[in-house]
């Protein structure tokens, strides 16, 4: 558990500033290829973006040598860096969005509990009500706390909940990092559980929404039961008590459904309509279901969770079961209002649908997800594996490759992986 100290957490915020360690990994987070050569020759930047951005160890001597022994002890006595004999590593990875910092769990897949922060958390923060302003706001499933933290600016107070008291702890941690510890709050446990009846006049939430066979133990962020639904439904059924009668609650999440929407709009019908609630549903992706199996199956089997046969078998059995085809990804707006439901979709839909007749191997956008993640995580093996594989698809739909694939592909080429793949 991280130590709270919040004047040692401001040192630690003000040693990232010093090396524009925000804008850095900012910039990194969108463009993954970029090249770092005449950032790093500023030595001590350089080990603060390897350290808290790719996970690196170094000696311990070296930290010293650069930061001072005073200092390295002081991060140790915080919980952020870890000894292991003479090498320390970090515990946590440093993101940063908006200027801001935002740590979360080094991820061992294998853990079924940690602070997630990931491609969604990303995703959400691009659509949050910026000029809503609110009074008191409730952010659900807070994890890392990030939208929270978002949405200090705008909100009086701000809650959020989770029910992990690693993502309490680390969120607490974020709160003081970002000196916004007079607004907002983190509390752990069960969804609305901790705010007994209070209402708000926002709700957002990034819940968990992956829909896993429930044979498998998948860890608590992502898992939201064989539908996907299984916390979503708690939050929506629940809204009614909570939301002020000109309140707003903004919702990301990825279910599975039918080739033509998604499961959750028939839910969404049959459910809040009847309590007058004007429901806005814009999907934003549409993916065949082959590719949501291949990203689970990668997961669960390249952490030895289950093996990949057993994985895809039980995926294609649920899948089979619920009569799913696609899984889609989606934002829903929801007020207090007359009882209506407005569904747009924005994805691309002939790409998807070429993709989604090809059942042998997944689309090529998820490929190159991988590509680029394996590539800022030093795993260059993989990456001309997974090449092998999308070249395939972007000669059958003549796709050119973008600038930024082929850095990747070419630098990836006759390179040493720096971890094992
Ligand atoms: C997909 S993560 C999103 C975290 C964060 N909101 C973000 O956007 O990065 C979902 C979070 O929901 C939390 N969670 C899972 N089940 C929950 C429950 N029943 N009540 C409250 N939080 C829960 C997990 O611990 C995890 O932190």
């Amino acid at each position: 558990m991280l130590n709270l100290n919040s004047n040692k957490i401001n040192r630690f915020k003000k040693l990232l500033d010093s090396y524009s360690y925000d804008l850095i990994t900012q910039t990194l987070a969108d463009r993954p290829y970029i090249n770092l050569d005449s950032y790093l020759s500023e030595k001590k930047g350089e080990i603060l973006i390897k350290l808290f951005y790719f996970q690196k160890k170094f000696l311990i001597r070296e930290l010293e040598c650069n930061f001072g022994q005073k200092y390295i002890d002081e991060l140790l006595q915080l919980g952020v860096l870890i000894r292991n004999n003479n090498y320390i590593s970090s515990l946590l990875k440093i993101h940063s969005l908006f200027n801001l910092y935002f740590a979360s769990s080094y991820v061992d897949y294998r853990a079924l509990d940690y602070a997630y922060f990931g491609k969604d958390s990303l995703l959400l923060s691009h659509y949050l009500p910026y000029n809503f302003k609110s009074s008191s706001t409730l952010d659900l499933c807070t994890g890392t706390g990030v939208q929270a933290i978002l949405m200090a600016n705008n909100s009086t107070s701000i809650i959020g909940t989770d029910i992990s008291p690693i993502a309490q702890n680390i969120a607490q941690f974020n709160v003081l990092l970002n000196n916004v510890e007079d607004r907002v709050k983190i509390i752990n446990g069960n969804i609305y559980e901790p705010i007994g009846k209070k209402k708000f006049d926002l709700i957002i939430s990034n819940p968990p929404y992956i829909s896993i066979p429930n044979s498998f133990e998948y860890p608590i962020c992502g898992n939201g039961g064989e539908d996907g639904l299984l916390i979503l439904k708690k939050i929506i059924s629940d809204l009614d008590l909570h939301l002020n009668q000109s309140g707003v609650s903004l919702i990301l999440g990825n279910t599975i459904g039918n080739d033509k929407e998604p499961f959750i709009v028939d839910y969404l019908k049959s459910n809040l309509m009847k309590f007058g609630w004007d429901i806005e549903i814009v999907v934003i992706e549409k993916h065949p279901k082959e590719e949501e199996m291949f990203n689970r199956t990668l997961l669960l089997t390249n952490h030895n969770i289950v093996s990949s046969k057993n994985a895809q078998a039980e995926f294609q059995n649920m899948y089979e079961r619920l009569n799913v085809t696609n899984t889609y990804i989606y934002l829903l707006r929801i007020k207090k209002g007359k009882g209506s439901i407005k569904k747009t979709n924005i994805f691309e839909n002939s790409i998807n649908e070429k993709i989604s007749k090809v059942t042998d191997v997944t689309s090529f956008k998820t490929i190159e997800f991988l590509m680029i993640n394996s590539f800022n995580n030093g795993h260059y093996k993989r990456v001309v594996e997974l090449y092998k594989v999308i070249d395939k698809f972007h000669t059958t739909f003549n796709i050119p490759y973008t600038k930024e694939l082929l850095y990747i592909i070419n630098q990836s080429q006759g390179k040493q992986s720096i971890k094992k793949t």
